[in-house]
């Protein structure tokens, strides 16, 4: 797979979102290692998760866990599989997405996502989504003290506007190295940030790219561009819309979420999908 790069790590340009894997609609355990060893297979050397992404109470971490147990049972090299997790979201088991941005809940969040993940040090580690209550320095300080303990060898953040964005960079000494934000055909809102990035020289990674679980796969039913571009190539719709977003700037890197070894193999050939200036036009101008 055609490669990209986070701080100073070159990562496949198309990364495995972890999420579809342990929410609400999520597979038996079997199919998503299946899952997470094809991505492997495929090139995916870039692997999201969360502590966040779990349904019950008592089961904190079960994405984070589950990609734990697919990298010790893949049989073959890992070593350049980078997994990106997040603190400072939390699921109390009703259903709902709470946040808790606070330096301790963070520090103790680092803390136990190490032990699920069975390493000494996060690859990536990102403050999943900015909490009103906590000064956003503030959350973000807790990023540099765990770059300089050694605890997470990457920083970066979600959820982030252009003014926070810069106020990281600010907090962090110039050592942010990459934001997640939501971006897909369905949701552009995020251009602002994506550009922010391409001028700073930070990785862009979309989250939910191809508009969601449950929706992803209606994505050319809704956007005809991206279905004729699919058409005319012989691609689904969905790879397209990644060659589209990976086609407006080096700096990203989608994330698509897949909870069967068939689309994430579908996507993963996204970057060997080289658009036309024409086809790229048609489809950054469908809304
Ligand atoms: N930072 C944040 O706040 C935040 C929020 C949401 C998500 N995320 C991250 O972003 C990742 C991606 O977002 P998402 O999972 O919500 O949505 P998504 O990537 O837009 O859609 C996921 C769904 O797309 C389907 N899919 C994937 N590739 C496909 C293909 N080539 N053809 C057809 N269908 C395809 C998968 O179906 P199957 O299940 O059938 O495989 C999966 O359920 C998440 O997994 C998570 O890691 C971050």
């Amino acid at each position: 797979m055609k490669q990209r790069t986070i701080g100073n790590v070159q990562v496949g340009a198309v990364g495995l979102g972890g999420m579809p894997m342990s929410i609400e609609g999520r597979p038996d355990e079997d199919r998503s290692i299946r899952t997470i060893h094809a991505a492997i297979d495929a090139g995916v050397t870039l692997i999201d998760t969360a502590d966040a992404y779990h349904i019950h109470a008592n089961e904190v971490g079960h994405n984070e866990a589950l990609i734990a147990k697919a990298l010790s049972t893949y049989g073959g090299d890992t070593s350049r599989v980078l997994v990106a997790t997040k603190g400072g979201h939390l699921r109390p088991g009703d259903g709902s997405w709470t946040v808790d941005g606070s330096p301790k809940h963070l520090r103790e969040a680092v803390d136990q996502s190490l032990k699920r993940l069975g390493v000494d040090t996060i690859g990536l580690y990102q403050f999943h989504r900015p909490d009103p209550r906590v000064p956003y320095g503030e959350s973000v300080a807790v990023l540099g003290e765990l770059l300089d303990t050694g605890k997470i060898r990457l920083a970066g953040i979600s959820n982030a506007n252009p003014d926070q964005i810069r106020e990281a960079q600010r907090v962090l000494g110039g050592r942010l190295v990459s934001v997640q934000n939501q971006f897909s055909p369905a949701f552009r809102s995020s251009e602002p940030e994506l550009r922010l990035c391409d001028e700073l020289g930070i990785a862009f990674l979309p989250w939910s790219p191809l508009g969601g679980i449950g929706r992803a796969g209606q994505l050319g039913d809704r956007f005809d561009a991206f279905t004729k571009v699919g058409s005319a190539r012989g691609v689904s719709p969905q790879r397209v819309a990644l060659a589209w977003m990976l086609a407006k700037s080096p700096v990203v890197i989608p994330i698509p979420g897949a909870s069967r070894p068939e689309t994430i193999i579908d996507s993963a050939q996204a970057p060997e999908l080289a658009l036309s200036a024409d086809e790229f036009a048609a489809l950054d101008a469908t809304s």
